[in-house]
């Protein structure tokens, strides 16, 4: 198969509809990450998203919609999550709320809930009109591979398995949405991203970010969110993630980085702005300023896959407080890392 990287002028998004329609898939960008789509309510083209990805069948999409309304015939839903649609969408949170009998057991891997999100990107939203039916989409990478923040990463992993990209260049955020389970006995975050449990409090006062988020499974214990089961961002290097105070973090990235030079090891530091003096001389990555911690959620992903593309073997990486968007970067980090963290 042929994959198509296109300009998502209004001819490429029709032509991207008519393939989503008639059961295809199609690759486009969101406000997060890029995403790989198909027609949520045909079960016949909702398998080649995990075949496409290589993703295992148990693990269930997130289904888009192009306005609040179009939730009402896939799931149940109450005054308090009309109230978050309004105050969040269209944007990164993604709502699961209990499933109604449309959507087929392949979208949502048979469970009683579905997952929905209107996405802020013009281009997926013109896409989404153009459709008029929801679209089940996960992040448009090889499964286990760091989410896509540009069509290039959709195209190094996905090329010859799908027709047709739509390029709308960087994505904004450059991590997945908030998955917010709404069917819980407390609201649950289960996957923290772009809409933070400070910003949810105001809505939902006793909003609690669930625990399996900032540690490794415990053998066999289930997922609240399946996702989280599987290795996930993981660079082909070894990552070691370096907690603590700046001077300490360089000093230890800097021993073990020397370490790696010294047994012949390709070895990088990601780091941000604010610390990359201290790594003079050294091959060092920025990976945004503390400053501006979004900018961190936007160049963490690309950061992980230069690491690939440039063979490093060793890869330390600062960590970050897990306050607001931190909570969301730390809980993509631990899992590239393994849970390889060095408290200093
Ligand atoms: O920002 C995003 O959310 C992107 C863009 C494309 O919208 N999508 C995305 O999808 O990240 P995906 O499939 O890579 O991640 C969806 C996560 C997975 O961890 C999945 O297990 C979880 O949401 N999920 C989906 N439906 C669920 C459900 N009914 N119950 C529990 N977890 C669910
Ligand atoms: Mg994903």
């Amino acid at each position: 198969m042929q994959t198509l990287v296109v300009k998502p002028d209004e001819a490429a998004i029709l032509r991207a509809a008519e393939l989503i329609r008639a059961g295809e898939l199609v690759a486009f960008p969101t406000e997060t990450v890029y995403g790989l789509g198909a027609n949520a309510l045909d079960a016949q083209a909702v398998p080649r998203i995990y075949q496409a990805k290589g993703r295992p069948g148990d693990n269930p999409l997130i289904v888009h919609v192009a306005a609040p309304e179009a939730v009402a015939p896939l799931a149940f839903v109450d005054e308090r999550a009309l109230a978050l649609m309004a105050a969040f969408w269209p944007g990164p949170l993604t709502l699961l709320l209990p499933k109604k009998p449309i959507i087929p057991s392949v979208t949502n891997a048979g469970l009683p809930s579905v997952a929905v999100r209107m996405p802020d990107h013009p281009v997926a939203l013109a896409l989404l009109a153009a459709c008029g039916v929801p679209v089940a989409a996960p992040s448009a990478n090889r499964s286990g591979r760091p989410s896509p923040t540009t069509a290039a990463h959709v195209l190094a992993d996905l090329q010859g398995r799908v027709p047709m990209i739509l390029d709308g260049g960087a994505c904004a955020v450059g991590l997945e949405s908030t998955v917010l389970d709404m069917t819980a006995e407390v609201p649950t975050i289960v996957r923290p991203g772009g809409v933070t449990q400070e910003m949810l409090r105001r809505y939902l006062p006793d909003v609690r970010v669930a625990d399996s988020v900032m540690r490794p499974l415990r053998p066999g214990e289930k997922a609240v969110s399946p996702g989280m089961m599987y290795r996930h961002y993981a660079p082909s290097g070894q990552l070691t993630l370096v907690k603590g105070t700046p001077g300490a973090v360089a000093q230890a990235c800097k021993a073990q980085y020397e370490q790696a030079v010294a047994q012949g090891k390709r070895a990088c530091i990601l780091a941000f702005a604010e610390n990359s003096h201290r790594y003079a001389g050294l091959t060092v990555r920025q990976i945004g300023s503390l400053a501006a911690p979004d900018t961190i959620a936007h160049e963490l992903f690309a950061a992980l896959r230069a690491m690939d593309d440039a063979g490093m073997e060793i890869i330390l990486c600062e960590a970050v407080a897990t306050e607001g968007i931190g909570l969301a970067v730390m809980n993509r980090m631990c899992r590239a890392a393994g849970f390889r963290v060095l408290e200093v």
